[in-house]
């Protein structure tokens, strides 16, 4: 398959940007719709041969166009929290999204979609909306018949401006001496976002990939206790991590679902009964040695402890 133009939806987030860089440097020509363009712009305006486009992506006239001339369509649109609590939210974002791109690809010629699912995605079995709602987008786009379909099952994503370790840090360093935490017993596999954007710049073009449903995985897992622990050492600051028991867990996930923003939701809750660990993820299959969170966190959380924003005062001043 010879992929020169593709449309990356949602390619102005965090793992958009890092995909959108390492397609640019193999010459894909890309368009990247977003709902508003000024806040995305200073990150990929630079790019070569990359149009930033406001769209509504949910209007399936706007969605034909944008694909029209595409070789490939990315879908990479994804929501962690909804404004209600039914799933309706999460039902419209990727279920109905997908709908739409099916009709979309049709109606512009475009015959090959990479789709960005999540670990644990079951339309019958997750045990969130979230999980639910992927697991479904994920079936559908793969039942066409017309599409040729590659997906993605990644655990949690990090990496500069990740919103996993930069969010604990942040909630950390507002946290006075002890740090209550939600479900310290989840488990993870944190994969490197470089790592899960060169998979899908390989697979994008291999017909050896189509039907596929790959898992991403990082080398090692880990419990969100140790994970947020960790975070504190990369910190340099000392916190009390108070574990919490599930009801409390569960109670802390219902009161944050009424704070703005939702930092922690029922939802998000339900997701972590499910471990965001492997079955099967062999990184030989694309000769990549996947990165560790050892080798890089630590150099990217060092921009929030005092002693780096110190050094930045002092730069300033110089
Ligand atoms: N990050 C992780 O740890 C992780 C783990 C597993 C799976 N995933 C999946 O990977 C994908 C990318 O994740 P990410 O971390 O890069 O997410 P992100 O930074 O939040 O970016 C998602 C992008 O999708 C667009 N978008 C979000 N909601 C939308 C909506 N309702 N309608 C239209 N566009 C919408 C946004 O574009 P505009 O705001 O510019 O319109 C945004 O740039 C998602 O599907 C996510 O579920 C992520």
């Amino acid at each position: 398959m010879i992929i020169k133009q593709v449309c990356i939806l949602g390619g102005s987030g965090f793992v958009g940007q890092v995909l959108s860089n390492r397609l640019a440097r193999d010459g894909v020509r890309m368009i990247i719709p977003t709902r508003r363009r000024e806040p995305r712009r200073d990150n990929l305006i630079l790019l070569p041969d990359t149009d930033l486009v406001e769209a509504d992506i949910q209007d399936t006239g706007q969605l034909t166009r944008l694909f029209e001339g595409c070789d490939a369509v990315i879908n990479l649109v994804g929501i962690l929290n909804e404004k209600g609590r039914r799933g309706e939210g999460f039902r419209y974002a990727h279920v109905t999204l997908a709908e739409k791109i099916i009709d979309a690809c049709q109606a512009a010629g475009v015959g090959r979609l990479l789709q960005m699912s999540a670990l644990n995605a079951d339309a019958d079995n997750g045990s969130s909306y979230y999980l639910k709602t992927k697991g479904e987008a994920e079936d559908l786009l793969h039942s066409t018949g017309t599409l040729k379909v590659t997906s993605f099952r990644p655990s949690v994503i990090f990496g500069p401006g990740d919103s996993f370790f930069n969010r604990f840090a942040g909630l950390l360093k507002i946290a006075p001496f002890f740090f209550p935490l939600a479900c310290p017993k989840a488990r993870f596999a944190p994969v490197y976002v470089g790592d899960v954007a060169e998979v899908m710049a390989r697979t994008l073009g291999d017909p050896g990939s189509v039907g596929r449903r790959f898992e991403l995985c990082g080398p090692r897992e880990y419990t969100l206790q140790e994970l947020v622990q960790y975070t504190a050492h990369c910190l340099g600051i000392r916190r009390c991590i108070v574990p919490l028991n599930d009801l409390l867990s569960r109670m802390q996930a219902a009161v944050f679902d009424f704070v703005p923003g939702k930092p922690f939701s029922t939802d998000n809750y339900l997701s972590t009964k499910m471990p965001s660990v492997c079955n099967s993820c062999d990184w030989s299959e694309f000769a990549i040695q996947p990165t560790a969170v050892e080798s890089l966190v630590p150099g990217y959380l060092a921009g929030h402890n005092w002693r780096s924003r110190y050094d930045d005062y002092r730069r300033h001043l110089e």
